[in-house]
């Protein structure tokens, strides 16, 4: 069975009380076993991570790489401006899918670059947890075409 390593960026473990209006109530945790259960689905485990440190995250990002492993991504506020992120997920050996919770094209204009797009398979945003479970579904979906 395929692992993929879910990967959540700074403040995400902050949801639930974070800005509700925005992100909506459901907790990391929640968001947590709802990618175990989809997952288990879809024939695939969950690594699920976050941390508010960049240094971290890239480390993470090199170890999927080096173990072939498929990447789930909320870059959260990195999505905006790390060229370092976006750099290391440019040698992933694996599916990619960024995720963002809420839809940043529909929020402040500083939202509206993400400098990791270009390096993913696609991105899943704007349907809070549901748009993990979408992920998820892609990387099984590339998974089976044999990416
Ligand atoms: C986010 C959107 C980002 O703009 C923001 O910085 C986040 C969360 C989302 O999931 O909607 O922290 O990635």
């Amino acid at each position: 069975m395929r692992t993929v390593l879910v990967l959540n960026g700074p403040n995400l473990s902050r949801l639930g009380t974070r800005e509700p209006d925005v992100y909506g109530t459901a907790t990391l945790a929640d968001i947590e076993s709802a990618c175990a259960e989809t997952a288990a689905a879809l024939d695939l485990a969950t690594d699920f991570r976050q941390t508010d440190d960049e240094a971290e995250l890239i480390a993470w990002v090199h170890e999927a790489a080096d173990g072939r492993t498929p990447i789930v991504l909320n870059p959260a506020a990195f999505t905006h401006y790390s060229y370092a992120l976006r750099d290391a997920l440019a040698m992933r050996t694996a599916p990619l899918v960024e995720v963002h919770l809420s839809n940043p094209a529909a929020r402040e204009a500083f939202r509206h670059t993400s400098v990791v797009a270009a390096v993913a398979d696609g991105t899943v945003a704007g349907f809070g947890l549901m748009s993990y479970q979408l992920a998820l579904r892609a990387v099984a979906g590339l998974l089976a075409l044999g990416r």
